[in-house]
């Protein structure tokens, strides 16, 4: 087998977090070198424990954990209680994490991180609002170069928004730091509601995953349970959209997956259509290309890696 990835993992759990550090965290296809926590979800004080809980649930202790930033860049902060509950994870018992978060800032993480690297070595897996990223592009512009690729969740075109008519939760929450990350020069695959639309939470699905009836597939089904009330709802349909997941299946088995290399440019000013995803699916711009964008999926298949993965638990 080739040499593990050496991954960085930036999140905000989050029910689809969680389900995504799942897949991450027993790859043997993976070297996850530690994962930041994000404002995005929930406050910073939930997604900080959240995370430490999801550490301890599959036993990864030897992972680093780190508290990021708890703002955007500019904006104010924008929580999302009303899709993942008070908790941001609900659908599992809250309990007192047994790991630790490092005292080293997130961002000084992922900048040490990277300095120590080799030029094109790193992938970073970003599942919520890009502040923590932007942050540290921002602060130390050296560590681009060791950036292999930025696997993201995030964005929407043909789909429209889920937070405004226009815009996605995670570009919406943070515009500014999406701008810095998408102008940072390294490729970028971008998972946005486009192709996540495509892969929901079925009956079906889940009660394959409660099937497993192991410690990990226990939590991940009571957390799917949750996920899927206030999406079915919204869009009438059966379950939720598991967005995160596929930004790691994707690393996992990119063959899953659609993508075309687009230009892509975030509103950042206007109050109507801030955070929009301008994808140039159809290079009408003329802009050169900056993204590989996902469109499709084969949603069957993504639900049986994610429940092989979750049986090896
Ligand atoms: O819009 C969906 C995204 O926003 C997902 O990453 C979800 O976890 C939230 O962060
Ligand atoms: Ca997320």
């Amino acid at each position: 087998m080739a040499k593990p990835l050496p991954v960085i993992i930036d999140c905000d759990p989050g029910q689809d977090d969680a389900m995504m550090l799942f897949l991450a965290l027993n790859a043997p296809e993976l070297d996850v070198r530690g994962v930041v926590a994000v404002a995005g979800n929930v406050s910073m004080e939930k997604i900080k424990r959240n995370l430490a809980m999801l550490i301890d649930i599959v036993d990864r202790g030897d992972v680093p954990i780190y508290v990021g930033c708890d703002r955007p860049m500019i904006r104010n902060l924008v929580t999302a209680e009303y899709v993942h509950g008070e908790t941001g994870i609900n659908g599992i018992e809250i309990f007192e994490p047994q790991t630790n978060l490092q005292s080293e800032h997130g961002v000084d993480f992922i900048i040490d991180q990277l300095r120590k690297a080799r030029d094109n070595e790193i992938v970073i897996v970003a599942t919520g609002p890009l502040t923590n990223i932007a942050m540290a592009l921002i602060k130390a512009p050296d560590i681009v170069a060791k950036i292999q690729q930025i696997v993201m969740m995030g964005g929407a075109s043909f789909e429209g928004g889920n937070v405004t008519p226009s815009a996605e939760f995670n570009i919406y929450v943070d515009p500014h730091a999406c701008d810095v990350v998408l102008k940072c020069g390294r490729p970028i695959i971008m998972f946005g509601l486009d192709v996540t639309h495509k892969v929901m939470t079925t009956k079906n699905r889940v009660r394959a995953i409660r099937a497993l009836a192991n410690s990990v597939s226990d939590v991940a089904a009571g957390m799917l349970d949750f996920f899927g009330k206030h999406d079915s709802e919204k869009y009438s349909a059966e379950g939720a959209p598991l967005h995160d997941p596929c930004t790691v299946a994707w690393l996992l088995k990119p063959d899953l997956f659609e993508l075309k290399t687009c230009h892509v440019a975030v509103e950042t000013m206007s109050e109507l259509t801030l955070g929009h995803t301008a994808v140039d699916f159809w290079h009408v711009t003329g802009n050169k290309p900056n993204v590989r964008w996902a469109y499709d999926v084969d949603d069957d298949a993504f639900f049986d890696l994610l429940t092989e993965r979750l049986a090896r638990y």
